[in-house]
Order: structure tokens, then C-alpha cells, then sequence
């Protein structure tokens, strides 16, 4: 299928994550329009409120990188039904107009445009529709 090597990219990264508190562990996977794909896991804190989720970790990768535009993100971990990113990561999701995200568990795929998880959204510095 079409996004099987991102959702791949996803799985393996999520063996790295640092969750010793919630035990619970998220990768993913996000492609640039040249297809490059930047990767990222849950990073806990003591301070919880300071834990980096999976989402965002891949997409401070890819910007320290160079980049700035994407095709998809992928979401993956171990839950009942594909996971859900949280609010802020919809945000951050929305800052760079990532178009459409990808959530897996072990058994199932689903796809959304980002539009669907956070609707009337505006993209950060990229939606020159605002100026
Ligand atoms: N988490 C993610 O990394 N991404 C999500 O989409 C949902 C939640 C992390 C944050 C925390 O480390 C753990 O999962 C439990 O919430």
C-alpha cells in the first residue's frame, strides 16, 4: 500500500521511545514532498507536562533538516483502535500544513486530512492565504 514504508519508518522508531512513566509507546513518521522521511518517538519527563509526543519529535526533525513541506504523517502504536493525536500535536500538525495523517495500530489503518482532525485551522507562516 501506498504509505507502508512510512507506517514501517513509524513502528521502528517507536522501539525507541522514552515512556518509563505512562509505559505507553507512540512512533511516527512524517514524508517531505521529496519523499524524505523524518521520524520521531514519545520522549517522557519526570515533569510530565513536559513529555515531547512522537508527532512532534518527527517534526522538529524534519525542520531542523531543512524542511518545510510535507505530504503525510504516520501514527503508530499498540492501542485498541488506531491512536488519536492529542490537540497540541494537531497544532503543531497545522503550523506546517502536514495535509494528511495516517494512524495504525496492529490490525488497522486510517486516513484523515488534517482538516478532519482539526477543522478551521489556520497554517502558521505557510498559509499565505492570511496575509
Ligand atoms: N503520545 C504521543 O506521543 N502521541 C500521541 O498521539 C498520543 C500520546 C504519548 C505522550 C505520552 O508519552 C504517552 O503517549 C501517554 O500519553
Amino acid at each position: 500500500m501506498k504509505w507502508d514504508e512510512l507506517v514501517a519508518v513509524a513502528w521502528q522508531t517507536r522501539e525507541h521511545a522514552y515512556a518509563p512513566y505512562s509505559k505507553f509507546a507512540v512512533g511516527a513518521a512524517l514524508m517531505s514532498i521529496n519523499g524524505r522521511i523524518y521520524s520521531g518517538c514519545n520522549v517522557e519527563n519526570l515533569s510530565y507536562g513536559l513529555t515531547y509526543c512522537a508527532e512532534r519529535v518527527a517534526i522538529g526533525a524534519a525542520i531542523a533538516a531543512g524542511e518545510r513541506e510535507f505530504l503525510a504523517m504516520a501514527v503508530v502504536a499498540h492501542t485498541r483502535v488506531p491512536i488519536s493525536p492529542c490537540g497540541a500535536c494537531r497544532q503543531v500538525m497545522a503550523e506546517f500544513a502536514v495535509p494528511l495523517v495516517i494512524l495504525a495500530n496492529r490490525n488497522e489503518r486510517l486516513e484523515f486530512r488534517l482538516h478532519e482532525l482539526l477543522p478551521r485551522a489556520c497554517a502558521g507562516i505557510l498559509d499565505r492565504a492570511n496575509e
